[in-house]
């Protein structure tokens, strides 16, 4: 990730390659613009009136040599109407100008983002989102690209203006959170970009292994371990696959000794065939990212460590494939899970909601405060939200509440589906307690349902990422690809907590 501090200074002053300045609809400046316009005489007001600029959202144009300024060029972005401004509209402005300086020659820049309003938003609110929408907005994941591109000048650095030196501190601060959370979700979004040959349940593994902190244990149990601890449910969704599981267990003390944790859940399936019910050849390879609800466990206590959040964090993950083969596990098939429930299979490509059994019934018996899940768990999620919002789906009142206000405020969005009682009917099995799938009807909220039947009386919010985890066309923040969703929601909403 390229170097990002925080400066206040004039912006006619400014040595670098490039000042960035935003510009609001009908050509106005803001203060910067101004004072940039009056140190440089005309030039800039000749360019306005050329009109090749018209300061609409996201829109940008460029001015060389500026006479009465340092800069060798000033980019003017366009910022819309300053009243609909959000913060997610500071991450996807400075994310645009960044991406779009990366492709020219500069390569040290300043940003004169902080100075848009933003209704609600503090100063370091804004300078967080305009650090987070570089940081963000410049990952790529070209690693398996054996031909780099040539004659690009990439940026070095981002230097994000404030108003007045008084505000350094507060700006640090903002930009230290700013790297801890786009640390996390691109270290999420490379694994789930990293093929399925590449994570492995192993490797998932050893990713965990490698967030080595002082206040941080991890265990990591293989096959054996699995089988000895009677984590019967994910040796079950194993059995088709010439992998090993993983159930990978990390523990993160950043508050008192014996305050309960947030324990974070997730599912860790690093292929899905579909097993014996296969799924179509047409985007299964999309299966890869089945793995990102742990991806996004991982990304989260990134984050954690590096901001040295003062909580406790309990993550569980479930880790394997859900291949074809012999000795694969069948429709029909009753699995009685660790927790002693039992489940008859009717679908084997339901395999989620079977692994996160065994996942939350070990996280419930360690008495947390609340359990949040992350699965990529039921195509109706797709259908239903789409890729603009989560479901979140659970009975734990105040962590909806808390993961709804940090959706809004991290634009990582959750969208509430209900739970009624009469959907758990669904699920009643004739042979067993239950079964793995509910029919057509309400399938996400049927997936939860059947997750609801291990965690006890803990509070506990489920987040269906299967929409919000990969994206195929590209946002303005995220390339193709795995996304990282849930890190930012979730940090957020730990940050946010009592
Ligand atoms: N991993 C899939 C869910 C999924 C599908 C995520 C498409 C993203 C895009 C999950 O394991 C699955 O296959 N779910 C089935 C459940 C059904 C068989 C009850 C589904 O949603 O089709
Ligand atoms: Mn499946
Ligand atoms: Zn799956």
């Amino acid at each position: 990730m390229i170097e990002i501090t925080v400066k206040a200074g004039a912006a006619a002053k400014q040595r670098d390659d490039a000042v960035v300045l935003p510009l609001l609809e009908g050509r106005k400046l803001t203060a910067s613009g101004s004072d940039l316009q009056r140190a440089t005489g005309k030039k800039v007001s000749a360019f306005l009136r050329k009109f090749d600029v018209s300061g609409a959202f996201g829109e940008s144009g460029l001015l060389y040599d500026l006479e009465g300024s340092f800069t060798q060029r000033v980019m003017l972005i366009g910022a819309g109407d300053e009243k609909k401004l959000t913060l997610h509209s500071l991450r996807r402005l400075s994310s645009k100008a960044a991406r779009a300086l990366n492709k020219g020659g500069a390569r040290d820049v300043s940003f004169y983002l902080p100075e848009l309003n933003v209704k609600g938003a503090s100063l370091a609110d804004k300078v967080q989102a305009v650090a987070e929408g570089v940081w963000l907005g410049l990952y790529n994941f070209n690693k398996y690209q054996t031909k780099k591109q040539e004659n690009i000048r990439e940026l070095g650095s981002v230097t994000i203006m404030l108003p007045s030196r008084r505000d350094l501190e507060d700006g640090e601060a903002a930009v230290a959170r700013a790297r801890a959370i786009a640390g996390g979700t691109n270290f999420a979004r490379d694994l789930g970009n990293e093929p399925g040959n590449v994570c492995t349940p192993e490797f998932l593994g050893e990713q965990a292994l490698a967030l080595k902190h002082d206040r941080l244990k991890v265990t990591v149990m293989d096959k054996a371990a699995i089988e000895k601890a009677g984590f019967s449910a994910l040796l079950a969704v194993n059995q088709g696959s010439a992998k090993e599981p993983r159930f990978i267990v990390l523990e993160y003390q950043g508050g008192a000794k014996d305050a309960a944790p947030v324990a974070l859940v997730g599912k860790g399936l690093t292929f899905d065939a579909g097993g014996i019910s296969i799924k179509p050849a047409a985007q299964m390879d999309e299966m890869k990212f089945d793995m990102c609800g742990a991806a996004a466990v991982l990304g989260i206590f990134k984050a954690a460590i590096e901001m040295d959040l003062a909580q406790n964090l309990l993550g569980v993950i479930a880790s394997t494939e859900n291949l074809l083969g012999a000795a694969a596990y069948k429709p029909g098939d009753v699995i009685t899970s660790y927790k002693g429930v039992t489940i008859e299979v009717l679908n084997t490509d339901a395999e989620g909601r079977i692994i996160l059994s065994d996942a939350l019934a070990y996280a419930a018996e360690k008495k947390p405060a609340e359990i949040i899940d992350f699965a990529t768990l039921t195509g109706a999620c797709v259908i239903a939200l789409g890729s603009q919002a989560s479901g979140l789906i659970g009975t734990g009142e105040k962590v909806k509440k808390g993961l709804k206000a940090a959706g809004d405020h991290t634009a990582d969005r959750v969208w509430e589906l209900p739970m009624y009682d009469e959907y758990q009917e669904q699920i009643n099995s004739d042979i067993a307690d239950i079964k793995n799938t509910g029919g057509r009807e309400a399938g996400t909220i049927t997936a939860a349902c059947f997750l609801s039947r291990f965690v006890d009386d803990i509070p506990w919010a489920h987040l269906d990422i299967a929409g919000t985890a990969w994206n195929m066309k590209g946002t303005d923040i995220s390339p193709i690809g795995g996304t990282g969703a849930g890190v930012r929601l979730v940090t957020q909403y730990l940050l946010s907590r009592d």
